[in-house]
Formats: structure tokens, C-alpha cells, sequence
């Protein structure tokens, strides 16, 4: 059997991890969460106090980058993923509104990137694998056999991730979640190193108007003409 790399980028909150599972989960292969990746760094900078009121001390987190070490577990049948951090898992922790507000700022660090797509690019050296996240298609791996890049409107997005946060429990509200998602995509397009953008070769995907099947159907037919 032929196997491929899918890369899934995009806006925030435009369901790229859904899809990514659905289909790991369909064609056996594995599946990384780079955001959760970005998010454990930005969890491991508050609990090292490199960060004092919204301010990150770079120089002191890029030294002390080689002592974090991150690992993903991904159980197929169930489409579940978890990443752990120095051997903890913080799967459950990197999704708060304190992290999501910081780690935009946290995946400008060259340093950091570098790490990060390293690893990335090792995870996926033997395919079999669909990555999420900003800079797949462009610059982790930018051969990938089949590169997604999806949109949706920005209240869509955040209507989606309003309810999910709900649904784990989170104290958030509306317009936190939109405000959140807004400055994301800006400080992720706007940035010096590896910007959030469409690889001229991706297929956009607007799922605005799509439910979570209908894509699936979509992306499925996709997947089978490059198998
Ligand atoms: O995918 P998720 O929304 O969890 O990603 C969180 C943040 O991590 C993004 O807003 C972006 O700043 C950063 N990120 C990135 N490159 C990736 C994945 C995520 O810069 N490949």
C-alpha cells in the first residue's frame, strides 16, 4: 500500500484537527497536533516563569529549549490524541484561554520553530501521516502528496470553538473566543518566520457551509485520487 503525507493548514478554529483524525483514523495513519506542540512550549514557558505579565523572556527560553522534550501519543480507534511534556501529559492544559492568548507570540521564536519542525519533520520521515497546523504545506513538508488549506467565516470559527471549550468546561466567553481566534491569525500571517500561508499547491477548503461529514466525503475523494 502507497503511503502519503496529507498536510492540513489554516485559519484558527477551522476544524483542521477533526479532519485530521477522521482521516488518520480511516487510512490507519498516524496524526500530529503541531499546535499542541506550540501550546506545550507556551505551557512550559508560564510554568518556568519566562513569562511576566504577558511579556516572554526569550533569551531564557531559547536556553532552555533543550530541556523540553515532547511526545505524542495517538490512539487510532478512538481518534484520540494527547502530547506530553517532559513526560507529563498536558493534554488537558494547553487548551485555556491564558495559552492560547500567548502562543502566538511564543511560535514567532525562530529557535522554537526550529525544534519543533524538526521533530515534526521526523515523525513524518516514513508518511503514513496527516499534520495540522500553520506552516505544513510550506515548510515542514513541502513535498506532501496532498496539502489541505481550510477556511471558514471568522464567526463560524468562533461559534465552533465557543462550544467546544464550553463542552470541556472552560469559563469563557463569545467574544474572548473571537477575539482570541482574530489576533491569532494576524500575529500567525503577519509574522517574519514560516507565516501562515496557502502553499501554491494546496486545495482551499471553505467548510463554512459543510457539515463535519460532508467534508470528510469531500476530502475523502481527494485522498483517493493521489492514492
Ligand atoms: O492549531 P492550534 O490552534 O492549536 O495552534 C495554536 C497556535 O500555534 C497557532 O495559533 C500558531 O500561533 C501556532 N502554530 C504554528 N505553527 C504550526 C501550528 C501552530 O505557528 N504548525
Amino acid at each position: 500500500d502507497k503511503k502519503i503525507t496529507i498536510a492540513i493548514d489554516g485559519f484558527s478554529s477551522t476544524g483542521k484537527s477533526t479532519l485530521a483524525k477522521q482521516l488518520a483514523k480511516k487510512l490507519n495513519y498516524i496524526y500530529v497536533d503541531t499546535g499542541a506542540m506550540y501550546r506545550a512550549v507556551t505551557l512550559y514557558a508560564l510554568q518556568n516563569g519566562f513569562v511576566t505579565k504577558g511579556h516572554v523572556n526569550e533569551h531564557a527560553l531559547i536556553a532552555n529549549l533543550p530541556n523540553v522534550t515532547l511526545k505524542f501519543f495517538f490512539n487510532t480507534n478512538l481518534a484520540h490524541s494527547e502530547v506530553y511534556l517532559n513526560g507529563v501529559n498536558v493534554e488537558g492544559h494547553i487548551r485555556t484561554m491564558e495559552i492560547s492568548n500567548l502562543v502566538s507570540k511564543i511560535a514567532t521564536i525562530h529557535d522554537v520553530r526550529l525544534k519543533l519542525v524538526e521533530q515534526q519533520r521526523f515523525m513524518g520521515k516514513d508518511k503514513g501521516v496527516v499534520m495540522d497546523g500553520r506552516d505544513i504545506g510550506t515548510v515542514v513538508f513541502p513535498d506532501a502528496e496532498l496539502k489541505l488549506f481550510m477556511t471558514s467565516g471568522a464567526n463560524v470559527r468562533a461559534q465552533r470553538r465557543y462550544d467546544e471549550l464550553l463542552a470541556q468546561g472552560h469559563d469563557v466567553t463569545y467574544n474572548e473566543v473571537l477575539k482570541n481566534i482574530e489576533e491569532r491569525d494576524d500575529i500567525d500571517t503577519h509574522r517574519e518566520d514560516s507565516p501562515l500561508r496557502k502553499a501554491d499547491d494546496a486545495i482551499e477548503i471553505d467548510n463554512s457551509d459543510l457539515t463535519i461529514e460532508e467534508q470528510f466525503d469531500k476530502i475523502l475523494q481527494l485522498v483517493k485520487k493521489v492514492l
